[in-house]
């Protein structure tokens, strides 16, 4: 811009010289954006769905992020939203309406059967069934159907799902399936391959990797699909930060690799707990006693880093001590990050409601796997005693 003879506070917004944008690194940049400009009125009018237009409708940074996620599922589009739960509700509002009915499985990540109970004021019917219903769902079909949503393994109860069974009922229906793949992260199980409509993930945990940022998508399998689900988003204001979406950027290149390490880490630890004389059960999808773990050896191609224990005849005392007693495994909600963390749940009814008040549920991260054995030993000798 040819700006010699204007004054400074004018230099300031619009400077005489820019530095070549000729540049390419490791990391994607990051574009903070909410005006975009435009050369002409003609560019600022075209509405064309890939458009920079504002920031509500993406940057680069927050686009190759979508374009990655896609990639790994092989889905038709990507659109972000601000944390998983944010993209399990865009689902909900983008796939239902008033007089809609919805099934949800009983093992679904908690805040999703409130975003349910919430929708009932709306006239959306969420009914729960029981994961383990397979092709049974069917039973549950009315003609009102608009919705089945899956998630496998329930991140606590551990239970796997027949989703090519329940996508197959589905298809037969005309109803939409939608899976929380947070577990698999698109590396584990691709649930579009098997006729799920969107594969939703909570991307703060093993693509975010580090415990650092809150982010979810929605990646579609159809053009049809994705156009609904980033139209909807639009229409909403639901976008995330570039400076989040660049945080997810960075985990991405290591997440086969971490959930390789964890996977491996939290077999090791289930085993071992598996033998304690103080434990009834370890839920891990990789444990031929879990509950749909032969569709677990049949579509998954490896398992994660959490698993659940349920304690033999330990009283709540007991299981919160133990949980209080652990000095690693950090206390704390989520997982898919570096520290390992430990939580047991209040009024949980799953597997049953006195078993889930025996539960503990586990994230395993990237300590060393003898020093998080060491430490479950020291807190169980502790709740023992
Ligand atoms: C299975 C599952 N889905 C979705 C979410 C929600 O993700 P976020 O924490 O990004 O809202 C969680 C969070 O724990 C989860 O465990």
């Amino acid at each position: 811009m040819g700006g010699g003879r204007r004054k400074t506070e004018t230099r300031l917004i619009h400077p005489d010289a820019h530095a070549s944008r000729d540049f390419e690194a490791v990391p994607t940049p990051i574009y903070r954006a909410s005006t975009v400009f435009f050369d002409s009125l003609a560019e600022a009018f075209d509405h064309g769905e890939d458009h920079y237009r504002y920031g509500v409708n993406g940057t680069p940074t927050t686009r190759e992020l979508e374009l990655r996620m896609a990639g790994i599922e092989g889905a038709a589009g990507c659109i972000l939203a601000p944390s998983g739960l944010a993209a399990i509700a865009l689902t909900y509002i983008a796939c239902c309406r008033p007089g809609d009915h919805a099934l949800l499985p009983a093992s679904a990540y908690a805040p999703n059967s409130r975003i349910a109970r919430f929708l009932a004021d709306f006239g959306i019917d969420v009914q729960i069934y029981d994961p383990c219903i397979g092709a049974g769902i069917e039973s549950l079909v009315t003609d009102r159907t608009r919705l089945i949503w899956c998630e496998s393994p329930g991140s606590i109860s551990m239970e796997v799902q027949d989703i090519p069974a329940i996508c197959k009922i589905a298809a037969r229906h005309d109803i939409l399936v939608a899976v929380d793949n947070s577990y698999a992260a698109g590396l584990l199980f691709n649930p579009l391959t098997h006729g799920a409509d969107l594969s939703v993930h909570a991307l703060t945990k093993y693509p975010g990797g580090h415990g650092d940022v809150l982010m979810g998508c929605i990646n579609a399998r159809s053009d049809r699909m994705a156009k609904k689900m980033r139209d909807t988003a639009r229409l909403l204001g639901i976008c995330v930060s570039p400076d989040d979406a660049a945080l997810v950027l960075r985990g991405l290149p290591s997440m086969a690799m971490r959930i390789a390490h964890v996977e491996r880490q939290a077999l090791d630890l289930a085993r071992w707990m598996r033998d304690q004389p103080c434990v009834e059960k370890v839920l891990h999808p990789a444990f031929p006693d879990c509950p749909g773990h032969e569709i677990w050896k049949r579509d998954f191609s490896g398992s994660a880093g959490i698993f659940s224990v349920i304690f033999l005849d330990w009283s709540r005392a007991q299981v919160e001590a133990f949980v209080d007693s652990l000095e690693l495994f950090r206390i704390g909600y989520s997982w898919g990050g570096p520290v390992s963390l430990a939580m047991a749940y209040r009024g949980l009814d799953r597997p049953t409601p006195e078993k889930g008040a025996r539960l503990v549920r586990f994230s395993v991260g990237f300590e060393d796997v003898e020093d998080l054995r060491a430490d479950l030993a020291r807190a169980i000798e502790r709740a023992s005693g």
